[in-house]
């Protein structure tokens, strides 16, 4: 390392996290890798985890942490987007193509060729550029860079090629920046060096000296809630030391999974691949030597389709509960029941090759429901009679007088691993799904069959298999004997099939390959690729058959070719019991298991620990934490479906951890347990913390007393909030799919140091000062970085909001006590419901002063204080909709802000990325009457006047129904002074949004200007 680096000469330096953040930037990010699915760097090692951090987002976290905020923030932007790889010389290597040296010739003025390129033949080519390819004397000159061309000089030229798109876009056509780590910074470290005073030529050198310059040494990251390791992977990436805990162990197992497998070297990976395709082999041998997957014949099973099978209480006929008979589209292929009236049952055979007219008909199976959410019909034709019964009427459904609710279901056993003969629900394998190579090699045949008596001699071999090794296997953990305990996600099973034990979920196929695998699992390793594929394995796992895929690429649709598949179990977040499932084979289920798994990098110093975030005993310099908030994924209860097979003697490398998901511990849901339970673990952090450390909470935002929670927690924890950021952090589809849009807010804390007192009244004065400063900066910094953001804004007007209130939170969570109280107590004084407390009170002062600071250009100060809630809501996205604004999550987060009650009724469109509000004409004579939250004020009669004079009704009549609706207009001039302003500020604010009310709104400013009084 450099002398240059001096340990701590950044002690107390400000984080550029705390002063800025490309937001809108970090958001276009976050949906590209978002958008890659499958291809996210984490996922391959389990796509089962559900609320994975964006790796991008975590990396401007920690980034943002490590570097200075300077006294040139516009220099500090430029140079934190170039370590992020958002700058336009980043993106030459980003586009899918580098550009071409003939391209650059051919579209830029370049005075001497020569200064940058070589020919051959040399001296054909005009001295200038653009030169014309088309000219016949070109036709085979070839170009190329001059070797002593420094790379950032030829980035720069390479830059002005790409096409000139708004950031969103480009990023959509470009690569990740991880997809090309190897090169990406090369030509960014005489700019950093020179900006920071160090002397790094890679990301991990300069995070090393970032740290000895801050805090003495090579910095060290802490998560403590580290779920699938998404964050702790990426500070580990760039070259902190890191430690990572969590409650539970399939957390720590995918983090260990992060840590050793993708951030291992190419050398020991192979190794590893190879020792876990012999454990494939093996198992898939001995399988084959039972020959319970093959029909002697060339094909080998693909997949088994069971359903459940009940007698009807009516016809007394058996019948197979099948909510759809179509097996394939791609194949057309149908189930086909055959009446067997002598024994009152069903055949099922198989046709493939069906017209389509069949196909339509056999989408309606036994099992219809009336309309969603309705319990389930099984419906039957026997002799041309119908019959129809509920599916909880054949469960026996019942509420007691305790209302306890209950059906009359056996519950199973331990020892059950298949219906009784006399349960109400019997499971029939009804089709199977076969597969056969090609001559060519790799490809399969495929073919749907019906069920024949050689392929139910099979499905006994394997129960029998099955059955002669239950007890011995369940002893050594090879297969579960674990208990469902009861709870919002687990009860379904219990409810729905008298499930007990979480080995009843499996059919005997997957009980007997994932018994056999679970037994070659004496590494880590192997552990991690078993529960990869127990998703893909039980009776949770839907049959879906597709057609062939249509939508083109980028549009979030599928592009292959049909497919018939098994769904994975956790395609939700729920644990879903259906009437027929696919069993997977263990030919595919094996090759899954053997998949080559990615390697990123290359990671060294990382620990996992298996403990709650409140036994944390090592130190960090930075924690950057996603705890759980509110019930968004009940992780204690779903990851026990894997827990169940893999607690039992798990392999040294998990051996310490403990194989529970402690339900109780877990900190969850937003009530007195959940404050209490993040101000133990967020305390403990901030102890085990330098004074000059820092924190970044990430949650995400969901409800509209969050801040007034998590202020509290912070408080009460020791900290202090410096920054807070909002990033979307939502995926294309999933903003199509509703409009409930979601993002993070990112808290940024330090340790609350001293004993600093005030008083309340001195707090207003503050807060105020600190927010005005707040938005003035981050105003600013908009203005300046234009160039370096062609038309786009650093800043939205929702982020500066939300900046805004991180300045309140910063001057009173800063406080130890206000008004005499200590605050740290106060936080953590237990709520009464209904009851407003000191610190909530406080929190919402600090809020509404941020809030007041925010007036839309255009409306007086005086004016603005006086409107209500609903009112500024209005004037504020109008404001934001002249500038072109869409997006429904900036309409949340301003209703929130706003308090406004509903603000859906103010809303013409609530698409999530076409929302608007109503226009005059389009509210009509609605939201007049008390029950609005725009009754009787002014803006709601501006808008209703404008409304008339767009109809043409006469100016008088307007003026005159105007004076009407505003209470005591002729009493309180400032009344009138308030119509006119709003008159104005519709005319300006609508012009170019609908002309046609901006005139009329400019008429009645007119009008109400011109009226004569008395
Ligand atoms: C929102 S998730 C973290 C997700 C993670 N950032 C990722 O990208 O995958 C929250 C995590 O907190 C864990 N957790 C819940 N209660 C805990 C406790 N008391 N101590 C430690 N971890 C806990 C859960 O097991 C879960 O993995």
């Amino acid at each position: 390392m450099s002398e240059a680096i001096i340990p701590f000469s950044l002690k107390d330096a400000p984080a550029l996290i705390e002063r800025l953040l490309p937001v809108q930037k970090l958001s276009a990010e976050v949906f590209k890798e978002r958008k890659a699915g499958a291809g996210q760097t984490l996922v391959p090692l389990g796509a089962y985890w559900k609320g994975r951090k964006p790796l991008i987002f975590n990396k401007a976290c920690i980034l943002g942490c490590l570097l200075p905020a300077t006294a040139n923030p516009k220099r500090d932007l430029e140079i934190f987007e170039k370590l992020m790889a958002m700058d336009d010389e980043s993106f030459v290597i980003r586009w899918k193509h580098r550009p071409k040296p003939a391209n650059i010739l051919a579209t830029l003025s370049i005075a001497s060729i020569a200064e940058y390129f070589v020919s051959d033949p040399p001296h054909i080519l005009p001295e200038s550029a653009p030169v014309d390819w088309s000219l016949p004397e070109l036709k085979d000159v070839k170009v190329k860079w001059r070797e002593n061309i420094p790379e950032l000089e030829r980035r720069q030229l390479e830059a002005q090629i790409l096409p000139i798109e708004s950031y969103r876009k480009r990023v959509e056509m470009a690569n990740r920046p991880e997809e090309v780590l190897d090169s990406i910074h090369e030509h960014i470290w005489g700019a950093v060096n020179l900006h920071l005073n160090t002397n790094a030529h890679s990301i991990p050198e300069l995070v090393e000296q970032l740290g000895v310059m801050r805090f003495g040494r090579i910095p060290r990251l802490a998560d403590t809630f580290c779920g699938s390791g998404q964050i702790p992977f990426e500070a580990a990436r760039l070259g902190c030391d890191v430690y990572a805990s969590d409650l539970n162990p399939m957390a720590c197992m995918l983090t260990w999974g992060a840590f050793h497998i993708v951030g291992s070297s190419p050398e020991a990976r192979a190794d590893k691949e190879n020792e876990q395709r012999s454990v494939a082999q093996k198992v898939q041998a001995e399988i084959d030597r039972l020959g319970v997957e093959i029909d002697g014949s060339g094909w080998r099973a693909k997949a088994y389709l069971y359903c459940l099978e009940v007698r009807c209480q009516q016809s007394g006929w058996m019948v197979p509960l099948l909510p759809s008979r179509v097996l394939s589209f791609g194949k057309q292929a149908v189930a086909e029941l055959v009446p067997v009236p002598s024994e009152k049952r069903y055949d099922i055979t198989v046709r493939s090759g069906v017209t389509d007219d069949e196909l339509a008909a056999a989408a309606k199976g036994t099992l219809r429901s009336d309309g969603r959410g309705q319990d389930p019909y099984l419906i039957h034709t026997v002799d041309v009679r119908e019959y129809r019964t509920k599916i909880s009427t054949l469960r026996g459904d019942f509420r007691n007088p305790n209302v306890v609710n209950g059906n009359k279901l056996r519950f199973w056993e331990k020892s059950d691993f298949k219906p009784r003969q006399d349960d109400i629900f019997q499971e029939r394998l009804y089709a199977i799904h076969w597969m056969r190579p090609k001559s060519t090699g790799k490809k399969f045949y495929y073919k749907f069959t019906g069920v024949t008596e050689a392929d139910l001699e099979r499905e006994r071999i394997v129960e029998q298999f099955v059955e002669e090794h239950f007890i011995e296997w369940q002893e050594k953990g090879w297969i579960p004997d674990m208990r469902i305990e009861p709870g919002g996600k687990t009860d379904e099973p219990i409810r729905t099939r008298g499930w007990t034990h979480w080995h009843h979920l499996f059919p005997a196929r997957h009980l007997m390959l994932l018994g056999l695998l679970r037994r070659e699992a004496t590494n880590g390793e192997t552990l991690l690729r078993l529960a990869r594929i127990l998703d893909y394995t039980s009776k949770l796992c839907r049959w879906t058959t597709s057609k062939a895929g249509s939508s083109s690429p980028g549009e979030g649709g599928r592009t292959g070719g049909a497919s018939d598949n098994p769904a994975n179990v956790f395609y939700n977040q729920a644990l879903n019991t259906f009437y027929n499932y696919g069993c997977r084979a263990s030919f595919p289920l094996l090759q899954l298991f053997a998949a080559e798994l990615p390697f990123a990098a290359s990671l060294r110093n990382t620990k996992v620990s298996c403990r709650t975030a409140s036994e944390l005993a090592d130190s960090a310099d930075i924690f950057a934490t996603d705890p759980p908030y509110g019930d968004a994924v009940k992780y204690e209860e779903i990851l026990e479906f894997f827990i169940a097979w893999l607690r039992k003697n798990p392999p040294p490398e998990f051996a310490d951890w403990v194989w529970d998901s402690r339900r109780s511990l877990a900190i969850k849901g937003e009530g007195e347990d959940f404050r209490r339970g993040m101000v133990a673990a967020y305390k403990r952090m901030t102890e085990c913390m330098p004074n000059n450390g820092i924190q970044v909470i990430m949650f995400t935002h969901q409800s509209g007393s969050i801040w007034a929670d998590m202020a509290n927690i912070v408080w009460a924890s020791g900290l202090q909030v410096t920054a807070a950021w909002y990033v979307v952090t939502e995926t294309d589809s999933a903003l199509r799919q509703g409009s409930n849009v979601k993002g993070t807010v990112l808290l940024v804390c330090r340790k609350r140091l001293g004993m600093h007192k005030t008083s309340r009244d001195d707090l207003a004065w503050e807060i105020q000062e600190e927010v005005e400063a707040q938005v003035d900066a981050l105003t600013g910094l908009n203005q300046e970085a234009k160039g370096l953001y062609r038309d786009e804004n650093v800043f939205e007007d929702a982020d500066i909001q939300m900046a805004g209130y991180a300045a309140a939170l910063r001057v009173l969570t800063h406080y130890a006590i206000i008004d005499g109280r200590d605050m740290t107590a106060e936080a953590i004084r237990p709520r009464v419901k209904g009851e407003t407390t000191f610190v909530d009170g406080l929190i919402a002062f600090a809020v509404d002063t941020a809030n007041q600071c925010l007036v839309p250009r255009g409306i007086e100060k005086r004016h603005w204080d006086r409107l209500s809630g609903a009112e500024r809501f209005y004037l504020k996205m109008l404001d934001m909709e002249a500038r072109g604004t869409k997006t429904l999550d900036n309409y949340q987060n301003f209703a929130k802000a706003f308090k406004v009650r509903d603000f859906q009724t103010l809303m013409a469109s609530r698409k999530a990325n076409n929302a608007r509000l109503k226009s005059a004409v389009e509210f009509g004579r609605a939201e007049m009457g008390e029950g609005s939250e725009l009754h009787q004020s002014v803006l709601r009669a501006v808008l209703y006047a404008v409304m008339e004079l767009a109809k043409n009704v006469d100016g008088n009549e307007v003026v005159s129904h105007l004076t009407m609706n505003i209470p005591n207009y002729y009493g309180d001039m400032t009344q009138r002074e308030l119509a006119v302003d709003l008159a104005d500020y519709l005319a300006k604010h609508l012009e170019t949004i609908r002309p046609d009310e901006a005139s009329a709104a400019r008429v009645l400013r007119e009008l109400i200007k011109n009226q004569r009084l008395g």
